[in-house]
């Protein structure tokens, strides 16, 4: 889904908080939404989509980075992930390498709570020593 279309201004997280009451959650019960602000400056998101069976499953990052490639997008600015826990939500090992494939170490990830508590982490932070195509240069 992608949102700042018809002159919509809309935060991060207020993205991040509204798509998440759309998360399909019902084996773990916890619901995680993911806001993308791309190099245009549109929105996209995101929100976990659980399966019956389990490793199907996908992540509210996933689906949000979906949204951007599926609108031609492939530059991340900023990402916010937020979930209703008592501490901030990081995205999981998986997640922080498909951020990285679409930001650079200075992309600035927001993870947060419902009741509002924040932590900044940058993608070079959460994922110090990334794996790049670099990588596979002889
Ligand atoms: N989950 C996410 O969507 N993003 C994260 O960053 C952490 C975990 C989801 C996956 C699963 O549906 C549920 O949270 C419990 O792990």
């Amino acid at each position: 889904m992608v949102l700042g279309a018809l002159g919509v201004k809309m935060s991060l997280r207020e993205a991040a908080k509204a798509v998440r009451l759309n998360a399909h959650a019902p084996y773990s019960q916890f619901k995680v939404g993911a806001a993308i602000r791309s190099a245009s400056g549109a929105i996209y998101v995101g929100c976990n989509v659980e399966n019956v069976a389990y490793p199907e499953g996908t992540c509210a990052e996933a689906g949000a980075i979906a949204a951007m490639v599926a609108a031609g997008e492939t530059a991340i600015s900023e990402a916010y992930v937020i979930a209703g826990a008592a501490l901030p939500v990081t995205p999981c090992g998986g997640c922080r390498q498909k951020l990285a494939e679409f930001g650079d170490g200075a992309v600035p990830v927001t993870m947060a709570t419902t009741q509002g508590v924040e932590q900044v982490m940058t993608l070079a932070e959460l994922l110090p020593g990334t794996f790049s195509a670099s990588h596979m240069e002889e």
